[in-house]
C-alpha cells in the first residue's frame, strides 16, 4: 500500500504493508529514530506522536490509518534552530530525562501546551491537570517533579 501523509510539515509517501505499526515505520522506513520504543503495548508513552492534533501511542496505530493525515514527531517538534517552547523548558527545568522517555513527554506536554489545555489554570491546578494529562508517559527511573515545572513554565511562555 502507498501511504501519503503529511509528516513534519512535507509530504512523505511510503510503500509498506498497511498493518505495519506506524512506530516500526517511521523509525524503519523513514529513518526518524527519535519516536522510541519503550512497552510497545499502548502503556508508556515512549512512542508518542501527535496525529491530526491528538497525542496517540504510535506501537497502536497501523501506518494503514494514517493515509492522508497529519502527523507530527519529536523532529518536527522544533521549527529548524528554534525549539519549541517545552523543550526549552525542559533543559531549562533539567525536566529532561533519558532518551527513551524524553521524546514522548516532550510530545505529549507539546500537545498540552499548543492545545492551551492549562490556560486559566491557577498553579496549583495546572500542576494536578498535567499529572493526570501526561499520566501515561512513564518514567521508570526517577520523579515528575521536573517535568511537570518544566510543562508549567512552558504553558505560561505561550499563554503570556
Ligand atoms: S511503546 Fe508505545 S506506549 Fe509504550
Ligand atoms: S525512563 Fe527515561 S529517565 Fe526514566
Amino acid at each position: 500500500m502507498n501511504v501519503t501523509l503529511e509528516l513534519n510539515g512535507e509530504t512523505r509517501e511510503v510503500e509498506v504493508t498497511p498493518w505495519k505499526r506506524l512506530l516500526d515505520v517511521l523509525r524503519e522506513d523513514l529513518r526518524l529514530t527519535g519516536t522510541k520504543e519503550g512497552c510497545g503495548e499502548g502503556e508508556c508513552g515512549a512512542c508518542t506522536v501527535i496525529l491530526d492534533g491528538e497525542a496517540v501511542n504510535s506501537c497502536l496505530v497501523a501506518i494503514g490509518q494514517c493515509h492522508g493525515r497529519q502527523l507530527t514527531t519529536v523532529e518536527g517538534l522544533a521549527h529548524g534552530e528554534v525549539l519549541h517552547a517545552v523543550q526549552r523548558a525542559l533543559v531549562a527545568c533539567g525536566g529532561a530525562q533519558c532518551g527513551i522517555c524524553t521524546p514522548g513527554i516532550a510530545m505529549c506536554a507539546s500537545h498540552v501546551v499548543d492545545r492551551g489545555l492549562l490556560a486559566g489554570a491557577d498553579d496549583v491546578t495546572a500542576r494536578a491537570k498535567v499529572r493526570e494529562l501526561l499520566a501515561g508517559n512513564i518514567c521508570r527511573c526517577t520523579g515528575y517533579q521536573l517535568i511537570v515545572d518544566a510543562i508549567i513554565v512552558a504553558a505560561r511562555e505561550v499563554t503570556r
